[in-house]
């Protein structure tokens, strides 16, 4: 199990989900965390709770991922209340699914602003804190690689962008000794997707195990990938479907 005894974390959409699954997960390790959200004020102040019951220090910031500026400060401030940065968690994330005709040119910036421009800025202000041993893990999805269903063309495009993001920032901070991965989660029981939604027995029976995901799995890949054991894993994707894509 990772020790994260003494480190700095930030995940973005941590209020909900699979983010506020990483939230507790890292801080269970050790990890002071802070997360960001964008409406929902009450359950992020009930994940610090968590975490600050967990012993670790905790805080929640309102950020839209889709302003880069938000992005930026939300970075500098986690760095500075809580005395560094060692892990960014690029979670934040929309599903936004229909005929690709029907999309507006705002619809499009918003999925790619939040999902790709966001992981970059993020990058780009975290590693300005992080010494060797840094961590960038952004949570892309087993879609970008597979498209089972119609109705996907935007959520695809915005999150493969960070197939080749991952890539070539794993090579360019590998110098640095900082390590840049992507998690891609499958169907995972949260609001974006509940086990009991509509479309979850056919997301199910697409499944090679025959089970619908849920958050702490892709947290618990997230907690590896922060720790010294992931220490030789970087450029890497990985892929928490249940065998989805197998
Ligand atoms: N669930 C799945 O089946 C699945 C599968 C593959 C990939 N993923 C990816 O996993 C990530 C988390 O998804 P989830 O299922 O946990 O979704 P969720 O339950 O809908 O939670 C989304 C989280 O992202 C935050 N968020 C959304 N838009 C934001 C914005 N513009 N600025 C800042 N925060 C924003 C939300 O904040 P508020 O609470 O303030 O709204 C919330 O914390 C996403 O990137 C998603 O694409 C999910």
């Amino acid at each position: 199990m990772s020790d994260l005894t003494g480190k700095v974390a930030l995940v973005t959409g941590g209020s909900r989900g699979i983010g506020a699954a990483i939230v507790r997960s890292l801080a269970a390790v050790g990890a002071d965390v802070a997360l960001t959200y964008q409406t929902a004020e009450a359950k992020a102040k009930s994940v610090v709770e968590t975490v600050e019951a967990l012993g670790r220090r905790a805080i929640a910031i309102q950020a839209d991922s889709a302003d880069a500026d938000a992005v930026r400060a939300a970075v500098h401030r986690t760095a500075s209340l809580l005395g560094g940065l060692d892990i960014l968690v690029n979670n934040a994330g929309i599903f936004p699914a229909k005929p690709f005709e029907e999309f507006t040119v705002a619809e499009i910036d918003n999925a790619l602003n939040v999902h790709a421009r966001a992981a970059f800025v993020g990058a780009q202000a975290a590693v300005a804190h992080m010494s060797a041993g840094g961590r960038i893990i952004s949570i892309g999805s087993n879609l970008s690689e597979h498209a089972p269903f119609g109705g996907l063309a935007l959520y695809n495009l915005s999150k493969s962008a960070l197939n080749g993001f991952t890539k070539a920032l794993a090579r360019e901070l590998g110098p640095r000794a900082i390590t840049v991965n992507l998690v891609q989660p499958g169907s995972t029981d949260t609001d974006m997707n509940p086990r009991d939604g509509d479309h979850a027995l056919v997301q199910r029976d697409l499944t090679a195990l025959g089970r619908f995901g849920a958050a702490a799995d892709v947290a618990a890949a997230v907690a590896f990938l922060a720790g010294e054991s992931g220490r030789s894993v970087t450029g890497a994707i990985l892929t928490v479907d249940s065998g989805t894509n197998a």
